[in-house]
């Protein structure tokens, strides 16, 4: 997958590369894995601007292979053990990169456990880097969609993250795509490359449950053939509402889909919930708005208790001070937007 590579030159003992990567929000979920890093179903994502990785990197050619996380500012070695286990996959095909010594120092445009996913903005983040520790050893320039593999291999939904507006991984009916890596969504209506989130953060704790333990219960879960089946269907749906512009139709899916994430999680062997009172408190008053206020805003959520506020661009103003006057049980905002710089 990631072509032929020479062996490096003197020149090239030390490799700086400074990265940013952007964090994204699923629409279609991605929930259970199989073959090591392979999804169970398709997902779809759209790339949000401001939640980024910032990272920067410094490779020494040395002797013994080390990695040093530093986490704003502070050397975080509980970041270690994802990071060495990323560089030794992609060692795999690139054996090289096992024969030097990594600083990385990374921090979020985001809080910490904010209901972003902080793994798919820090593994693209990674991914970046390490394609510029192949570029200046390979043949060729690296593609999105071998950047999209690499960061694949650090998290899943990391994949999605290579690409500005939508992306879709995972096979399905759509011509190209592939469980390898994520692809572009192409002819996206003008009305939903406006869209914007809002996470409506309720709880900065860190997750009960880790999002690997999680996709682990989907293997011998009672209703994995019908979500796999419900996905693909959704995937399929949401291009042709992507296309044709149906955001209510598009949004109430969404909605079903957060649902059916955390249905999924109460219903597991080991079941779990993620949701607060503060969740269902900000689900219902959702509902409220889009029935009294007449505004096409819908909720999706992650692997967690924060609420993630989708809508269009018209309705921005409106719905800030609708949120400012709410009285939730909201610890902070962030307002957020789909990214669709080409
Ligand atoms: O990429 P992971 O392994 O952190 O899994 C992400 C799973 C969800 O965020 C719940 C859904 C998704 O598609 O992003």
């Amino acid at each position: 997958m990631l072509g032929k590579f020479r062996i490096p030159q003197k020149e090239e003992l030390v490799i700086n590369a400074e990265v940013s990567a952007p964090s994204n929000i699923a629409l279609v979920k991605y929930w259970g894995k199989k073959n090591f890093q392979y999804p169970i179903n398709p997902s779809l994502s759209l790339t949000l601007k401001h939640a980024q990785t910032k990272m920067k990197m410094q490779a020494h050619y040395r002797e013994g292979f080390q990695v040093k996380v530093f986490f704003n500012g502070a050397l975080t070695p509980s970041f270690h053990q994802k990071i060495e286990n990323l560089i030794q996959v992609v060692a795999q095909e690139v054996p090289w990169l096992l024969h030097y010594q990594y600083e990385f120092h990374s921090e979020n445009t985001f809080p910490h456990s904010a209901g972003i996913a902080s793994s798919a903005s820090s593994m693209a983040a990674l991914a970046k880097c390490l394609a510029q520790m192949i570029k200046v050893n390979c043949e060729s320039e690296l593609s999105s969609s071998a950047l999209s593999y690499i960061a694949r291999l650090g998290s899943g939904s990391a994949s999605r993250s290579v690409y500005a507006g939508y992306a879709l991984w995972g096979e399905c009916q759509e011509e190209y795509s592939s469980n390898d890596y994520a692809i572009k969504v192409k002819n996206i209506h003008p009305l939903m490359k406006t869209l914007k989130d809002v996470v409506l953060i309720t709880d900065s704790q860190a997750k009960k449950k880790s999002s690997s333990a999680g996709h682990n219960e989907m293997d011998q879960h009672i209703f994995k053939d019908a979500r796999i089946t419900q996905a693909n269907d959704n995937i399929k749906k949401s291009l042709t509402f992507l296309q044709e512009g149906n955001w209510r139709q598009l949004g109430e899916l969404v909605e079903r889909e957060a649902l059916t994430l955390h249905a999924l999680m109460m219903s597991s062997q080991n079941y779990f919930w993620l949701l607060s009172p503060a969740s269902l408190e900000i689900m219902n008053w959702v509902a409220k708005i889009r029935e009294v206020e007449q505004i096409e805003c819908y909720f999706t959520i992650d692997a967690g208790p924060n609420i993630h506020l989708l809508y269009l661009a018209q309705d921005e103003e409106k719905l800030k001070k609708l949120v400012t006057e709410a009285n939730l049980s909201l610890k902070m905002t962030l307002w957020d937007e789909g990214d669709f710089d080409e």
